[in-house]
């Protein structure tokens, strides 16, 4: 989507703060333990949404006998995956993930101990999911507790799908996003959607800072109509700093949002897309 400055690779990264270091560690610890002060709660957010359009999306008769995978993209160490298939929350994921039990565990124990409680506490009405993430070590956490059925490294921004990922794709009926609007533009969605036997919904939580217009103009070219209702707003996380304050403040007026009550009050908050095929065209 769009940015006001770039990193080396290129890549949009406008004003906000960076927490690479935290996106590819051999397990989720120091992502929650970085983001849970900054109160992070864009997939609780997200949670009843995604179950509700992964119900929806999974009654649609499309002509197949098989269930339409859910792909969440920049799907991290499976957060989304676990919130939509597994009576849990993100407010005990974060205590599960900072508690003293868990620090004092190696990865392989934490592995052990996060498979027996999801295994417990997976829905009966669970969908299959599958991850892309640039991140390696993450989906392969994801994939080790069994939180995704099957997990891709392919960096959409910068080449096509392999071969691996482009089967996958044929059985991908919605791509759920949250957290990664300021990381892939609409290079990604148009690599995905280019590759789908089905048809694709897609359920995205994307921050006020960034412009989604491209996305949706890439996603229209593929037959799919976006809602977004832009009076109501989710708080994704609390600022860095005042700094990052500054830079959402300055990009949500460019973008014509009023951060009055919003980033103003502290907070970058996000803008909530669905987009299904449009059946008037
Ligand atoms: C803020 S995290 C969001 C994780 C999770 N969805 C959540 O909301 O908690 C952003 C993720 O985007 C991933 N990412 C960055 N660039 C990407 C790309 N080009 N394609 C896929 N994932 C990417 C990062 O590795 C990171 O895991």
């Amino acid at each position: 989507m769009t940015g006001t400055s770039t990193d080396g690779s290129g890549r949009a990264t406008g004003g906000k703060s960076r927490f690479d270091d935290i996106y590819d560690r051999p397990d989720p610890r120091a992502y929650f333990g970085r983001l849970a002060p900054l109160e992070y709660e864009i997939p609780h957010h997200a949670q009843p949404v995604f179950r509700r359009i992964a119900a929806e999306r999974a009654a649609a008769d499309d002509g197949r006998s098989s269930r339409p995978t859910v792909l969440d993209l920049c799907c991290s160490y499976g957060i989304n995956a676990a919130l939509l298939n597994h009576d849990v929350t993100l407010a005990e994921m974060a205590e599960r993930y900072t508690s003293r039990t868990a620090q004092d565990m190696s990865t392989a124990e934490l592995i052990a101990w996060d498979k027996e409680f999801y295994a417990q506490r997976r829905r009966p009405d669970a969908v299959p999911v599958i991850g892309l993430d640039v991140s390696a070590p993450a989906v392969q956490y994801a994939l080790a507790v069994g939180l995704l059925d099957a997990a891709f490294t392919d960096d959409l921004e910068q080449g096509p799908p392999s071969p691996q990922l482009n089967h996958a794709l044929a059985e991908v009926g919605l791509v759920t996003l949250t957290g990664g609007g300021s990381y892939i533009t609409d290079r990604t969605f148009t690599a995905l959607l280019d590759g789908a036997r089905r048809p694709v919904w897609v359920s995205a939580f994307v921050l006020r800072t960034v412009s989604y217009e491209p996305v949706e103009r890439t996603l229209a070219a593929h037959g799919l109509r976006t809602t977004v209702d832009s009076s109501r707003t989710y708080p994704q996380r609390r600022f860095t700093d005042a700094r990052e304050q500054q830079y959402a403040v300055e990009a949500v007026r460019k973008l014509g949002h009023d951060p009055a009550g919003h980033e103003e009050a502290g907070r970058f908050h996000s803008l909530y897309y669905e987009s299904r095929p449009d059946t008037a065209r």
